[in-house]
């Protein structure tokens, strides 16, 4: 047994001695971190600089190492991100890039900002390719750590000090994927561009960090995930205030991306089965397209668990923002001084949230909470419903894998999925009656805080 223990830590020094001699081998990176080491500032090396076999281009999991070692074979093969260049060449894009007067989408900076790594000659310390979203659009640029992160004694911490971002923050994490996944002052997808063909901007930190092929290895924390989706909806409202604060005081506006999609896209039918008009037109006129606020629907719900005072102060300046924004003869600088003020409070939130622990008392007391909002989240409309869905889905997932399966409340959380599957046609008494149905589900099954 212990003389397993040697050989395994054996194999581990020799596989490590290997990185590093392999990764001072190539070239290419002895120039980039000698530029690193002139300026003190790190730079961007490209994707190239990681594929090596015994660094991070392995085939196969490397199970005696702290890292798998095969990250940039999952790239390439299952990342979405590694094909977002290339996917400025497909029809679509060029249909999108007609409609936007475009010549070139796979040349154009307005569409590389997000689907690739571009960034000036001086911030970089080589020449590399244009390719997809690569490892340092996430990790950040990598001249001042790249070779002490291949040394013996190397951890997270100090290759984070070095200007790693540390994505095992969620709040950093979250940070990082909506740059692109939400849009920055610098970078944006708007209502003009998503009538033009381009996906709309759904993102959900822990349902994307689930979808994204990991190329790390799973946590140990069982609530990890339930941790992952608080940060985000924290980080996500706080950013889209931002964003809708932004929009009020640019040349666009109103911006219809702000606006829930399906106030307008939805179809229409009689009056008297119009669940719209059945529930009426709180906190703005009949007919005017409601501010988006998916982001805040759950996350209310959180806020008021974590810290009772500061959940308040953000309810009465979200009410603020909903009825400013959603009045689209109302004024641009209230909108944006009402969004800035409430992103503010959502700020301090984040900070609080990421900083509290998550346990099954806390998942069940979720679970509850969430699920007894039933109607009133259903009443705001497709995109809370979505959210709502996932957040259900997030946290019972993470309860099944501590306390075992309950096949009935998996198949009520499924059902939900149904509901929000065409959301042109998304019906809010339906979701809200299989919304109730979970409620009891869990009832039912005992799942209740003692
Ligand atoms: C530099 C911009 C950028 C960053 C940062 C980024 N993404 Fe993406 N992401 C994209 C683009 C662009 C696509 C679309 C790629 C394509 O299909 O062309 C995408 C696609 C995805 C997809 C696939 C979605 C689908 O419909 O299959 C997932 C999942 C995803 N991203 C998760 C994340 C997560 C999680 C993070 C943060 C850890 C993140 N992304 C950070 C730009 C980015
Ligand atoms: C603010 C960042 C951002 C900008 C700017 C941007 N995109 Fe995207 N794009 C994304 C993200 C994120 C996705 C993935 C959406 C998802 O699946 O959730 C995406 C997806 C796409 C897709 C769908 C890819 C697939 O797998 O089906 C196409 C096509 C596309 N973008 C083209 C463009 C074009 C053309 C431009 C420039 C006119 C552009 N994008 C600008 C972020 C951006
Ligand atoms: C879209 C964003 C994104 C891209 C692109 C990306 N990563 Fe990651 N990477 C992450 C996230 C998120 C984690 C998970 C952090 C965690 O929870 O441990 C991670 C984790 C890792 C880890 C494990 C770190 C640890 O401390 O356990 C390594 C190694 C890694 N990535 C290398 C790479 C390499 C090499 C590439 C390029 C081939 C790459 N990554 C591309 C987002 C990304
Ligand atoms: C205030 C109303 C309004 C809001 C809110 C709105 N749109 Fe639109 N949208 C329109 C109008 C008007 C058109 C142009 C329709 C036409 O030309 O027939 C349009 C066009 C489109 C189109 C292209 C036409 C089509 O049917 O394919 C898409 C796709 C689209 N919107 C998606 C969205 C998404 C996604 C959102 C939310 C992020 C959204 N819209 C929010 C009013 C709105």
């Amino acid at each position: 047994m212990a003389e397993a223990r040697v050989r395994q830590k054996a194999v581990l020094q020799v596989l490590l001695a290997g990185i590093f001699l392999s990764c001072l081998l190539n070239p290419r990176l002895g120039v980039a971190q000698a530029n690193a080491k002139a300026t003190g500032v790190s730079k961007y090396v490209g994707p190239g600089s990681c594929a090596a076999s015994a660094c991070h281009g392995g085939v196969q999991p490397s199970s005696v190492t702290s890292v798998l070692q095969n990250e940039y074979s999952t790239w390439v093969v299952r990342d979405a991100h590694f094909k977002a260049y290339r996917n400025l060449g497909t029809p679509i894009s060029q249909h999108i890039g007609r409609l936007l007067g475009i010549d070139n989408p796979a040349a154009s900076p307005k569409c590389l900002a997000c689907h690739s790594l571009v960034v000036s000659s001086q911030d970089k310390a080589r020449d590399f390719d244009v390719e997809g979203v690569s490892c340092e659009s996430c990790h950040g640029p990598a001249s001042a750590w790249l070779e002490p992160h291949t040394l013996r004694g190397a951890t997270t911490q100090k290759s984070v000090a070095l200007g790693m971002l540390d994505l095992r923050d969620p709040m950093h994490r979250s940070e990082k994927c909506l740059s692109c996944h939400l849009g920055t002052a610098d970078k944006d997808v708007d209502h003009k561009m998503i009538a033009a063909g381009h996906p709309d901007l759904v993102f959900e930190l822990d349902s994307y960090s689930a979808i994204q092929p990991p190329h790390w290895k799973p946590a140990a924390d069982p609530y990890h995930d339930v941790h992952l989706w608080a940060v985000g909806q924290a980080i996500q409202l706080r950013e889209s205030l931002r964003r809708l604060a932004r929009h009020a005081e640019g040349a666009n506006w109103p911006e219809f991306s702000d606006y829930d999609c399906f106030s307008c896209h939805h179809g229409l039918t009689k009056p008297e089965n119009s669940w719209r008009q059945e529930r009426g037109y709180e906190h703005r006129t009949p007919g005017s397209p409601p501010w988006d606020s998916a982001h805040y629907a759950v996350f209310r719900i959180l806020a008021r668990e974590v810290d009772p005072a500061a959940s308040q102060q953000l309810e009465s300046q979200m009410q603020g923002v909903y009825e400013t924004a959603s009045d689209l003869n109302g004024s641009r600088k209230e909108v944006s001084e009402k969004a800035s003020a409430a992103s503010e409070t959502a700020n301090r939130l984040v900070a609080e949230i990421n900083q509290t622990s998550f346990d099954q008392a806390r998942a069940i007391g979720l679970l509850q909470a969430i699920s007894a909002q039933a109607d009133s989240i259903a009443n705001q409309d497709t995109r809370s419903a979505e959210q709502a869905t996932m957040a259900l889905d997030t946290i019972f997932l993470c309860y099944e894998k501590q306390a075992g399966s309950h096949p009935a409340v998996r198949a009520a959380i499924d059902a939900l999925f149904q509901e929000v599957n065409n959301p042109s046609a998304y019906n809010a008494p339906r979701f809200s009656s299989q919304m109730h149905k979970v409620n009891a589900a869990l009832r039912d099954s005992g799942i209740t805080v003692h």
